[in-house]
């Protein structure tokens, strides 16, 4: 309960609307999340895990329908048009809140409505954010209390007075008389609607109960309505990992890197250095709030509280870090089950297990076909039980921040690394980065688009205003000490089509001589692309890589280069006068250096 009368007016408010049987304060304790887990079990969600093996975890499987998020069924609903831009699907407000009043009048019957007070951010931190999601999805608080911080605590850093983001969400799944309130995984998989109100700070979720679509606090409020909240208030709220590297001899940097939904920025974040004496500790693996400091540095915290990370590919190869978390409180969504109640999804071990049950509930063996865990199978995993967390992962300050990290998925041109001239040239870097699409998403896998700072399906607002806010953040550069930025491809391949670099531990030669660059210690070439590594200037000592191959990763393709031009030009038109005139002519200065080296050789 509350004293806050915006809360209590919007829970009494949704209660009359949808109708549930009854309304849930949620504490944020074990019970509750107990009691959760409990609920899906009994109702036929979820799988209870083996205690012994995996205390205090489920299975759970989703409808086939409901596996990703919806870019299709996302909106940014401002006021105007114009202000939500080429890249966001618009409705207006007014006509879109009449249509969801009438799906969400009843939708909640024969339902508990959970309302969940959050903290985005270690609660009463100076950058964190408070939100209030109310729902009526058992498997939506479960994974609240692993993502965000619940409860009553919240309630009182809110006060009588506070404000908070508003996010309202059903399954939308009426009840037919007499049936459990929580068949198999309710969704509506025709109506689905997930949409942001960017002037309120409201959410309404309709008709999905799962990953983005759901938790309300993670793309919806730490990325659209953030996204908005930093315009306004002169900050950055960004699709991007956050870690620490120390080197040898303890000198700490910390780095943010945005890769779009499932480039391995969880991998990344939690890497093993395979380069002796380096260490990286994770902070968070895809949120990053930035807030200048006194100091005129940019200031760092992870919103969330835990990883909804990508589960196939995950191995103790890959990923060790992240197979330690999920041994307990974790929820594993369309993974696998073995024999022994244990979990499963491809490529968690070289060997595939004789016998399983896949996610559809259905059994399965080595070569019948079908993979066994849904591509997108995620795990919800507290980040306190990461054994590489880093001891001031929740600093209510922030870290602050070295080097900011752009990247995709490109197969070809990009080079390993490149190093961004200066701040303007940066956010020319991130603005026109581009990757093949991942099953994140609903839609097509492998497709190439461009998507700027890994933002493009989580910008709340004008993508071409919110390039410009990226400019205003770098300019008074002189009181301010901006971290440098740089473009990472660990993705690029060979005309037989096998990855050239090797990726995961390797990529910390990578980060070394990131770290190296913005303390001064090493060297780079000039291109008309960037700054790149000056042969020798790249740590590779005990990897065995054909320098070939190693010519291959750092080469700048001029003609390919020349290629991409027009259709950067292409993807920046569509901003009109939006684009800010700085990115035209980041990109005109590039083509007049690519042609002068070309007429040069
Ligand atoms: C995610 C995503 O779940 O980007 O983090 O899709
Ligand atoms: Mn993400």
């Amino acid at each position: 309960m509350t004293k806050n009368k915006k809360l209590a007016e919007l829970v009494n408010s949704t209660a009359q609307l949808c109708r549930p049987d009854r309304v849930h304060w949620c504490d944020g304790s074990d019970e509750e999340y107990r009691l959760m887990l409990r609920l899906m079990v009994h109702g036929g969600t979820a799988i209870l895990m083996d205690g012994k093996l995996r205390p205090n975890s489920v299975f759970v499987r989703s409808d086939p329908a409901d596996v990703a998020r919806v870019e299709d069924q996302t909106y940014i609903c401002s006021e105007r048009q114009e202000d939500s831009g080429p890249t966001n699907n618009w409705v207006d407000p007014k006509e879109i809140k009449a249509v969801l009043t009438k799906l969400f009048t009843g939708s909640m019957r024969g339902r508990t409505m959970y309302v969940i007070p959050y903290s985005m951010g270690p609660t009463g931190s100076p950058i964190a954010k408070i939100g209030v999601e109310l729902t009526d999805s058992p498997y939506v608080v479960a994974n609240m209390h692993i993502m965000t911080r619940v409860g009553t605590e919240v309630l009182d850093t809110l006060g009588d007075n506070g404000d908070f983001v508003t996010g309202l969400h059903s399954v939308g799944a009426p009840l037919p008389d007499n049936s459990s309130p929580d068949a198999p995984w309710p969704c509506n998989a025709e109506n689905k609607y997930i949409c942001h109100f960017p002037e309120t700070r409201e959410i309404w979720s309709f008709g999905s109960g799962y990953g983005g679509n759901a938790l309300l606090g993670k793309k919806c409020h730490s990325l659209r309505i953030a996204s908005v909240q930093a315009r306004d208030e002169g900050w950055l709220a960004e699709h991007m990992l956050i870690l620490k590297f120390t080197s040898p001899e303890g000198r700490v940097s910390y780095i943010t890197g945005a890769f779009p939904s499932a480039c391995g920025k969880t991998n990344l974040a939690m890497m093993i250095p395979t380069v002796p004496g380096w260490k990286v500790e994770t902070i968070g693996d895809d949120i990053a709030w930035m807030k200048f400091g006194a100091d005129g540095r940019l200031y760092a915290i992870n919103p969330e509280a835990g990883f909804f990370g990508v589960a196939p590919g995950t191995s103790m190869k890959s990923n060790a870090n992240a197979m330690l978390t999920v041994s307990e409180n974790s929820i594993f969504t369309n993974c696998a089950i073995t024999p022994e109640n244990d979990v499963w999804w491809e490529g968690m071990t070289d060997e595939e297990p004789a016998e399983l049950i896949d996610w559809l509930r259905r059994p399965w063996h080595p070569g019948c076909g079908r993979n066994a865990a849904h591509p997108n199978a995620r795990f919800t995993t507290p980040v306190r039980q990461c054994p590489v967390a880093a001891p001031e992962w929740e600093d209510p300050n922030g870290v602050p921040i070295d080097a900011i990290l752009f990247g995709g998925r490109r197969a070809g041109i990009v080079p390993l690394v490149t190093e961004a001239f200066d701040w303007q040239h940066g956010t020319f870097l991130g603005a026109s980065a581009s990757s093949e699409t991942t099953s994140a998403a609903a839609g097509k896998v492998g497709e190439l688009r461009r998507d700027p700072m890994a933002m493009l399906p989580f910008c709340g607002y004008h993508m071409g205003d919110y390039l410009r806010h990226w400019l205003n953040i770098g300019s008074n550069g002189n009181e301010k000490k901006l971290p440098k930025i740089f473009y990472v491809n660990w993705f690029r391949r060979n005309s037989a089509g096998d990855f050239l670099w090797p990726g995961f531990g390797e990529n910390s030669r990578v980060l070394k001589w990131i770290v190296e660059r913005v303390a001064g210690d090493a060297e780079a070439v000039d291109t008309p692309i960037g700054r790149l590594p000056a042969p020798g200037s790249l740590d590779l000592g005990g990897l065995d890589i054909d320098p070939k191959v190693m010519d291959e990763l750092l080469h700048v393709d001029i003609e390919g280069w020349l290629e991409e031009v027009p259709l950067i030009a292409e993807y920046f038109d569509q901003f009109g006068d939006r684009l800010p005139e700085g990115l035209r002519h980041e990109l005109s200065a590039m083509e007049e250096r690519l042609r002068l080296l070309r007429t040069e050789a």
